[in-house]
């Protein structure tokens, strides 16, 4: 029988699977981008061209070198999502994986949101993760068994956040869909999960980040006593991505310090 390996020779827990993570240029997506090229992946970064974070997904592209494409493109126009998905199978012959992470917040009370907002809101976190993920699974039903899809959600895809309505019913939104869709594409062997993130120390949170009054209070909510790291949202994505979560599909992953264990003291 052959001895088990118990040198520590780095396993390379994605090797040679091929992904695509939207909004990947910062935060919680470039954080999940560095952690799957070590882990042996191929690269797909997806940033809105002309955007604040365009820089950094180019210099992040070429860190990384031939592991890595750029893939600029709006997560809501099914024209740049199709041919960001066609540039990623032309290079690397395959798609395995979707990460939709691509997502924003506008804070307003509700008596105030405008229809845009509303919309603005909904058009990239729910309507571009259909698409992203529609895409994505043509491509991998068409190449046989296999594919994970991957939604970037939130705490607030199940707890209440004021002010953020139209955030959390893009991410309520994404809960169900990711659950039919596991159901739907069972045949297929594709799995389907949420992660869901607490108050993760990224720039959508650089307001709360910068006052010290608001991050004393976000962090009096979080039993584990201080904001996430985005590298922490990483570690699941990769059991997420990887072979080893083959029977987990469905389901949400919440990584948040145990904010949604939400404790009434009184
Ligand atoms: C939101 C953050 C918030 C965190 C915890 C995230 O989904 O984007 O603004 O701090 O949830 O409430």
């Amino acid at each position: 029988m052959p001895l088990k390996n118990f040198s520590n020779e780095k396993i390379m827990r994605l090797k040679d699977k091929v992904a695509i993570v939207t909004g990947s240029s910062s935060g919680i997506g470039k954080a999940i981008i560095e952690r799957f090229a070590a882990e042996g992946a191929k690269v797909a970064v997806n940033y809105l061209p002309g955007g604040p974070h365009e820089k950094e997904g180019l210099d992040l592209v070429s860190r990384l070198g031939e592991c890595a494409l750029a893939a600029p493109g709006d997560v809501s126009k099914r024209g740049d999502v199709e041919r960001m998905i066609g540039d990623v199978v032309a290079k690397f012959g395959r798609l395995d994986i979707a990460i939709n992470n691509a997502g924003m917040e506008i804070k307003k009370p509700f008596l105030e949101v405008t229809d845009d907002e509303w919309n603005k809101v909904m058009t990239v976190n729910l309507f571009g993760s259909y698409l992203v993920s529609q895409v994505a699974a043509r491509q991998m039903v068409k190449q046989g068994p296999g594919g994970k899809l991957i939604f970037i959600s939130s705490v607030h895809e199940d707890i209440p956040f004021p002010e953020y309505t139209a955030y959390c019913a893009s991410k309520g939104g994404i809960r169900m869909m990711m659950r039919n869709l596991a159901m739907e594409l069972a045949p297929y062997k594709i799995n389907c999960n949420n992660i869901a993130p607490g108050a993760i120390a990224t720039p959508i949170n650089q307001a709360v980040l910068d006052d010290p009054q608001a991050k004393k209070n976000a962090i009096s909510e979080i039993p584990w006593g201080r904001f996430g790291r985005p590298e922490e949202v990483a570690s699941v994505a990769v059991f997420l991505a990887g072979d080893e979560s083959e029977y987990v599909t469905g389901s949400t992953y919440y990584v948040d310090g145990g904010l949604t264990q939400q404790v009434t003291t009184y």
